[in-house]
């Protein structure tokens, strides 16, 4: 797995090899994907079966003012990683995102629909999987979204401080996905490559909602007082990148190709705020 010090990562390369699977966690430490010969070399050698591409640039407003790193990790990058997993005969599977889309749609959306990205970051993720796709390895593109966990800054958890501060927050209410828990992100990867899945698929939790109705959520969870979150609009929140209105994603035949359905945004959310913890989707062991 590259990446595998980010916010998915701490949760993936555990529960994977809890699950008994032979993880190799590359950091950029090990490799910065920018440099070609130097991925190749690491990825030659360890001969993988899968890789898991997680690394990315993922800082969404800061890639406005340098777009060119943003494109360079994870367009040229990617492109990287995949030459010598072709070359081994490795699958990769490209962990992306709903922000390959521009928010217009009206209903979840469908895997086969087409990238319409909005922001820097989004354009280089999206070329991240062109290139991945280009690429003549072995390749399935994993598209979620809203992602939250114990690996890294993230939405509930600066949510969550507020609330156990009793500070009170403004949130937009204007954008709508779902936050989805890297406990079923890792879970659902797992699932989609034990069982030889290609192509583009979509996996988030079930449900919608808005940042905003996220935050309440967040605050209810944590026993805080809900109404200490406020409504916003993006056009009020002024940050630096565009984000998709809605982005919902239609995880119907993911979910099929588990053989499970996918647990609403809530569940995960509360479970993390009370808990600490996220529960299993019914892939794994529950304690894995
Ligand atoms: N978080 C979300 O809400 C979300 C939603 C949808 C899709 N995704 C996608 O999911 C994947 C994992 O996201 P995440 O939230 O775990 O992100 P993250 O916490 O930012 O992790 C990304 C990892 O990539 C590493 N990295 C950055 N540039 C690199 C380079 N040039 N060479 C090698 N490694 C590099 C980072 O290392 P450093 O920290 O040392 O730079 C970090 O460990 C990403 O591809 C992201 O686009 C995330």
């Amino acid at each position: 797995m590259t990446g595998a010090d980010g916010l998915l990562g701490t949760t993936l390369v555990p529960l994977w090899r809890k699950a008994g699977a032979d993880v190799i966690g590359w950091t950029i430490a090990d490799f910065d994907i920018r440099d070609a010969d130097a991925t190749r070399r690491t990825v030659v050698a360890a001969r993988p079966e899968v890789v898991v591409h997680a690394a990315a640039y993922t800082a969404v407003d800061r890639a406005e003012s340098e777009p060119d790193v943003a494109m360079a990790v994870n367009r040229d990058g990617s492109a990287n990683l995949c030459r010598p997993c072709r070359d081994v005969g490795a699958r990769v599977v490209y962990v992306s995102t709903d922000y390959v889309f521009d928010g217009a749609a009206l209903a979840p959306i469908p895997p086969d629909a087409a990238r319409a990205p909005l922001g820097a970051y989004a354009r280089s993720k999206a070329e991240g999987e062109r290139a991945v796709a280009a690429s003549g390895c072995p390749w399935t593109i994993v598209r979620s979204q809203w992602v939250f966990g114990p690996g890294g800054p993230n939405f509930v958890d600066t949510v969550r401080r507020a609330a156990r501060e009793g500070r009170s927050l403004r949130v937009v209410d204007d954008q709508v996905g779902a936050p989805t828990s890297t406990r079923l992100l890792s879970e659902g990867l797992w699932g989609l490559t034990r069982r030889g899945a290609s192509g583009y698929w979509h996996l988030a939790a079930a449900g919608a909602a808005s940042w905003f109705q996220v935050a309440r959520a967040v605050f209810a969870a944590a026993d805080a007082d809900p109404s200490l979150v406020t409504p916003c609009s993006t056009a009020q929140a002024g940050r630096a990148a565009p984000r998709p209105a809605y982005s919902v994603l239609d995880c119907g035949a993911t979910s099929t190709a588990l053989g499970v359905p996918l647990p609403p945004w809530a569940e995960h959310v509360t479970a993390y705020v009370r808990l600490g913890r996220m529960p299993g989707i019914g892939l794994l062991a529950e304690d894995a």
